[in-house]
């Protein structure tokens, strides 16, 4: 039995567990490393979970390459989220196509019109819904739980792979076989949109290449914020 069974056969019984108190139940998948793992775990054993991934339209080729071989190998379908074309229209026009790199807050609300807003339609009508955050990726996320209530988006919020290391990680996707975005084969561990990613230099923190002009306390795109009500564990 390889060393990673455990924390699958967990992960299994997190998703399942998820499926039965908390149905409907959605994933969203960024397509990163983590959540191929969840990609391919509910697809073999869970696939009353629904999937989806909010295109933003800014991100790298690699990503809709790995969206589109996902849609081909995978049973679940990957649902598509886009931003409200008029809202983005307006942006641009006040702020110009890349008026993110001019301040945090213009960053954040590009962030908002091409994630925030379309995230909240995706969990519409949803009791659940599943992320790949992992304790190690950031300061930000060490606080987080498995399960816990998600005040903002005001349903259960999931992270069965908190506790994977970033090996683990890849264990699973080589002895599996997953297929996984070809970015991370060019250091990029953590994958956004293009404008807004770049390539690490080995000994970097593994954000450190998303927002990289601005201090590691922002670096969130307002998907997770951390209004984490009385945690209640599965
Ligand atoms: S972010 O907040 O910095 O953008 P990150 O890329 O680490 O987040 O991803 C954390 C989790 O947020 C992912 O595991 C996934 O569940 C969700 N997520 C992030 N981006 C997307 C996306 N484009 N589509 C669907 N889910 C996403
Ligand atoms: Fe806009 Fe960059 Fe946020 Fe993508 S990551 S939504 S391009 S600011």
């Amino acid at each position: 039995m390889s060393e990673l069974q455990p924390k699958i056969d967990q992960v299994r019984t997190i998703l399942a567990n998820a499926a039965r108190d908390y149905a409907p139940v959605i994933f969203a998948n960024s397509l990163g490393a983590e959540d191929m793992v969840l990609t391919d775990l509910i697809n073999k054993y869970q696939p009353d979970i629904e999937m989806f991934s909010l295109d933003t339209g800014r991100l790298p080729q690699e990503t809709y390459d790995l969206m589109q071989e996902v849609r081909a190998y995978y049973s679940v379908p990957l649902q598509i989220f886009f931003p409200d074309a008029r809202r983005i229209e307006e942006y641009v026009a006040q702020n110009g196509v890349n008026g993110f790199y001019d301040s945090v807050e213009l960053r954040k609300s590009c962030c908002h019109i091409r994630k925030v807003e379309p995230l909240r339609r995706a969990l519409s009508g949803k009791r659940a819904w599943i992320t790949g955050m992992r304790h190690e990726q950031a300061l930000t996320r060490g606080v987080l739980q498995v399960s816990a209530f998600d005040v903002d988006n005001g349903l259960q919020k999931f992270n069965p792979l908190l506790d994977w290391s970033n090996a683990e990680v890849w264990e699973y996707l080589k002895q599996y076989e997953v297929p996984y975005n070809k970015l991370h084969d060019r250091f990029y561990p953590s994958i956004g949109c293009a404008p807004c990613t770049r390539a690490i230099t080995p000994g970097e923190d593994i954000r450190s290449g998303r927002w990289w002009w601005e201090d590691t306390q922002n670096k969130e795109c307002g998907l997770h914020v951390n209004k984490i009500t009385p945690i209640k564990q599965v």
